[in-house]
Formats: structure tokens, C-alpha cells, sequence
């Protein structure tokens, strides 16, 4: 199989569609709620993942796509060539703020990454790996993650985890809050991802991510030595949701051992 040519076409179909959601902020869009009120979907989050599943099917049928919205296949295996797409990853951040949203597109051949893209539409970065080549943002080489100690560490961790909760002890949370040198919560882990694979953040964790929420930034991750393993340290599977961390490789298990306690 012909990664680079996959790859071109790839970045040719995230471009576009990237341009698709800059000219629809000229819309009205349509905004629904799923899952609860703060899980937002719009008219242009569909539209983006039908335009990605009709680009791939005329690219190669033997292609399968898993999409967030639903409209690609429900696959119970990672055989064969599977594109794990969110078409805007951070939608509530795309309706309130229109910026610190991203496409998200990993490419995994029997289960392994072979392709990651993240496009960060409206700073048109795209950040792309393919397996063994590094990784990159618009061409420019992101540099092989150096070695930090968690006291010089900036963390992505949504500040609810630091107050009591039914998913992790908050107490060692507070504390690796006070350890740390500061925190951050941007609302698309693809950018969260990003961040720390571009060195300007050291650790991102969550309490429940989504294949498609990390396919893309995984692959791109990996390529500069971070580390991605659930919370339990395990290794992320990308047919479930779970919880998830992504890390310099100096610091990952530090945190996962003496900071996270799930309940
Ligand atoms: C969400 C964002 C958010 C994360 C949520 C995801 P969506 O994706 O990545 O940062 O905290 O868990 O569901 O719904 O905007 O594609
Ligand atoms: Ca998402
Ligand atoms: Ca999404």
C-alpha cells in the first residue's frame, strides 16, 4: 500500500474541508444537543463527516471509516484500513469562541497508525505524521520531546477533576495541580494532543475520550516519543471510549502512578 499517496490525498480532503467550515461562520448554522446540554452537534460537524466518508468511499471502497457523527461504518475490529474520523473536534469551542477547533483524521492499517492529521482550521496548522518519518506542523519538523521534571511541567487537565467527582480522587489531583507549573484546558483534546507533541504542553489527561477524539493526534504524538496509555497505563484501544493520557516520556509514568487514582 502507497502511504504517501494516501497521504496526499488526505491533506488535499482536509484542506477543503477546513475551507468548508471557515466559509460556513457566513451561515446560520443549525445547533442540536446530544448526549446532554453541553455535547453540542451542528449541521456543519454532519455535513463535514458525510463530505469526508464520500471523498474516502471514491478514493478506495475497501477503505472503512469510523466517524463521531455516526455516518461511517460501526466496526467491531481494526482489520484491513480503518480512517478514524472527528470532522470538528472542540464543536462547543467552534459555536462560542470560532477558533481552538480542529479537524481530526488518523489512519490505522490492522490496527496500527500509519497516517495522523490535525488541522487547527482557523490558525491553518496542520499537523501531520506518517509512521517512522516524524512528525509535522505545515511541513516544519516538530522536535523529539526533551526531558522535563513534573515541576517544570504544564498540564492539560480540566479543573472539574480537581474538585470532588464520581470519576477520580480529586485530592492527588490538587496536589499535581500544586506541583506542576501551571495548567491548561483549551477544550479539543486534538489540540490538547498537539500541544504536547509540539513541546508547548508536557501532559494531557482526561476521564473519557473517544477513538476519534485521539486516532489523528496519537499517531502524531508518538512520531516525537510522547507516551498515550489509558490511566491505568494500559494500552489505548481505539474501538472503545476510556480514559486517557498523552505525555513527555520523562514524566508519564510519574503521573500515573503517583497522581491518579480512579475511582
Ligand atoms: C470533545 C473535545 C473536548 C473533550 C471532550 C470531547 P467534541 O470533542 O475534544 O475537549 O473534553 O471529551 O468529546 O465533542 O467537541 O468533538
Ligand atoms: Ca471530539
Ligand atoms: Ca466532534
Amino acid at each position: 500500500m502507497e502511504l504517501s499517496k494516501i497521504d496526499v490525498y488526505a491533506k488535499s480532503i482536509i484542506l477543503q474541508a477546513g475551507d468548508r467550515i471557515r466559509q460556513s461562520f457566513s451561515e446560520k448554522w443549525t445547533i442540536e444537543t446530544k448526549a446532554d446540554a453541553n455535547d453540542l452537534v451542528t449541521n456543519i460537524d454532519r455535513e463535514i463527516e458525510l463530505f469526508f466518508i464520500e471523498k474516502i468511499r471514491a478514493f478506495n471502497t475497501s477503505h472503512k471509516i469510523i466517524g463521531e457523527e455516526g455516518m461511517g461504518e460501526k466496526i467491531q475490529s481494526l482489520d484491513g484500513v480503518v480512517w478514524i474520523i472527528d470532522p470538528i473536534d472542540g464543536t462547543m469551542n467552534f459555536v462560542r469562541q470560532h477558533r481552538n477547533f480542529a479537524i481530526s483524521v488518523g489512519i490505522y492499517v490492522d490496527g496500527i497508525g500509519k497516517l495522523g492529521y490535525i488541522y487547527d482550521v482557523m490558525r491553518d496548522h496542520l499537523y501531520h505524521a506518517i509512521e517512522g518519518q516524524g512528525a509535522y506542523m505545515n511541513d516544519q519538523p516538530l522536535k523529539a520531546l526533551e526531558e522535563i521534571s513534573l515541576d517544570k511541567a504544564i498540564i492539560g487537565l480540566n479543573a472539574v477533576w480537581a474538585t470532588p467527582n464520581k470519576r477520580i480522587k480529586h485530592e492527588p489531583m490538587i496536589e499535581l495541580v500544586h506541583k506542576v507549573r501551571g495548567t491548561r484546558s483549551y477544550g479539543s483534546a486534538a489540540l490538547e494532543i498537539v500541544s504536547v507533541a509540539s513541546g508547548r504542553m508536557d501532559a494531557y489527561l482526561s476521564m473519557r475520550l473517544s477513538p476519534w477524539d485521539i486516532a489523528g493526534g496519537v499517531m502524531i504524538a508518538n512520531e516525537v516519543g510522547a507516551i498515550a496509555s489509558n490511566l491505568e497505563n494500559q494500552p489505548i484501544n481505539l474501538l472503545e471510549r476510556d480514559t486517557f493520557i498523552i505525555a513527555n516520556p520523562f514524566i508519564h509514568k510519574e503521573i500515573v502512578e503517583n497522581y491518579i487514582e480512579l475511582k
